[in-house]
């Protein structure tokens, strides 16, 4: 019989990668994804613990779902076995017992392949089962295959947890300690994905260009090197990596920049600062000059590459002139897009017991300022390309009918009239407007790049 599994996410991209491996554990277990959690036989919500907000959203979610619960009980039509999976579960495990007893399962990132004996084991008795274990063996090793598809652009996770201890950082604490997957293993997964149609593969970790594992010949590899084995793979159109550390940018992996042309030229790498007081406090272990001539190497060997960022204001006794230092690295390095936070300090992290928080209004101020410059940078970088032609892999179909959704190599969203037959494809596309978040154009008719994986190649009409 089948069952109906809802999956809530929230948080990094590793979490929604976890979601699917969820999904293909218990899918032989009968559940079947489904789009509301109403009526589920299993409710997951995998959680994020980054931020304060992230957190708190979990107990009210929680709430509206104890109703659903009782509904279905009440109905007899089954139960419905509430779980708690993600960061929140690995740092307040014990808490979620004590405050919803009425969830049945919570459990952390490393637990994800025992998923059918605490199903069992839930099934069979009432209470809570908790595990927050870090289990000594690698999930990795006990995951399924992945289902057959995982769709156009596909994630996978090469490189998990994280032993930097940025003083601000709940991750080392929810993730565990740094672990990278064997080549072999993370290069099988690229295979069975590009079979399955997937033609751009973003590799995940949480510091994902400390990835270092054992090559198949023996010897320790490189992300550089993974990257350069990965553009082998008939059929693989586009890499992309990310999150990266400024620490852990090999040389190897910055030459890669200039040498795979499957590597897109779009780089998320964090600096969270520009004050070196500040960076210290951090403990990012490198200054704000560190990675202004990093950021000049990988420029110089990828003349168009877009720099993404994280950026927290507010950090325990950043002053005005600290907070100036960003906006100043800013404004030199050039953002095509970045996510700016408040600081929100985080149970157990060093930075949260320190003495001189900066006042919430202070917070949002910087916020504010840092915001509408990174603002005005996504703004600039956007509209410099309209009137251009980009290479676009669209990805998705668009909410509007008639409508195919895509990247450019920059990580720009673009949407543009197009047939679905072009799914999957890199397609050139004349970019008309420059919205806020995205680029709109013109498919240019009769040209193509690559054959699509779920239609025979064509040329196309003048009707694209
Ligand atoms: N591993 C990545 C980032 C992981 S967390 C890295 O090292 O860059 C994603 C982002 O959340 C961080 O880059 C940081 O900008 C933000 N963040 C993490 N902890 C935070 C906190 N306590 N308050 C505000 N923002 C935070
Ligand atoms: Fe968190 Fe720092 Fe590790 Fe990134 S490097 S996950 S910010 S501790
Ligand atoms: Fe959040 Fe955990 Fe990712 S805290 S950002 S879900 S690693």
């Amino acid at each position: 019989m089948t069952k109906k599994l809802f999956i809530k996410t929230w948080g990094c991209q590793m979490n929604v990668y976890d979601s699917a491996r969820m999904a293909d554990v218990l899918a032989p277990l009968g559940y079947q994804p489904v789009d509301e959690p109403d009526g589920a036989d299993m409710v997951i919500l995998n959680t994020c613990h980054i931020r304060e907000k992230a957190a708190e959203k979990v107990f009210s979610e929680l709430g509206r779902l104890r109703q659903l619960k009782d509904r279905k009980a009440e109905a007899e039509d089954g139960r419905m076995i509430l779980a708690v999976a993600g960061c929140v579960a690995q740092a307040e495990g014990e808490e979620i017992v004590a405050r919803a007893p009425f969830v049945d399962m919570v459990f952390g990132p490393q637990t994800y392949h025992t998923l059918p004996e605490m199903v069992a084991k839930a099934s069979r008795a009432a209470g809570s089962v908790l595990n927050t274990d870090f289990p000594a063996e690698s999930k990795f090793d006990f995951l399924p295959e992945e289902a057959a598809s995982q769709g156009v652009s596909a994630f996978l996770a090469v490189q998990e947890g994280c032993d930097k201890f940025c003083t601000f950082c709940v991750v080392p604490y929810t993730r565990g300690a740094e672990f990278s997957r064997p080549a072999d293993q993370i290069l099988g997964e690229a295979k069975r994905l590009v079979a399955g149609g997937t033609r751009e593969i973003n590799l995940l970790g949480q510091n994902v260009n400390a990835w270092h594992g054992d090559g198949p010949d023996g010897s320790t590899w490189g992300l550089g090197r993974l990257i350069r084995e990965l553009a082998e793979i008939d059929g693989l159109e586009r890499i992309r990596y990310t999150t990266s550390h400024p620490r852990d940018m090999a040389d190897d992996l910055i030459r890669a920049h200039a040498e795979v042309p499957q590597l897109m030229p779009y780089l998320h790498l964090p600096v969270q600062a520009g004050s070196d007081r500040i960076l210290a406090a951090m403990n990012r272990k490198h200054t704000a000059d560190d990675y202004r001539r990093l950021v000049d190497r990988l420029r110089t060997a990828k003349p168009d590459l877009a720099m993404s960022g994280d950026f927290i204001v507010g950090f325990p006794g950043e002053s005005d002139a600290d907070f100036a230092a960003t906006l100043k690295l800013v404004t030199e390095i050039g953002y095509a897009q970045a996510y700016s936070f408040k600081y929100s300090p985080r149970p157990g992290t060093p930075a949260s017991v320190d003495g001189a928080q900066v006042p919430e209004e202070v917070k949002e101020s910087r916020l504010a300022a840092l915001h509408q410059l990174l603002n005005a940078q996504q703004v600039a970088f956007n509209h410099s390309f309209v009137g251009r032609s980009v290479p676009v892999l669209f990805d998705r179909v668009g909410r509007r009918g008639g409508q195919l959704l895509g990247r450019s190599p920059w990580m720009q969203s673009v949407h543009a009239e197009a047939n679905e037959r072009l799914l999957g494809r890199i397609v050139e596309v004349r970019v008309d407007a420059a919205l806020a978040n995205s680029l709109a154009g013109t498919v240019v008719t009769g040209e193509y790049i690559t054959a699509s994986p779920f239609q025979p190649a064509v040329t196309l009409e003048a009707s694209a």
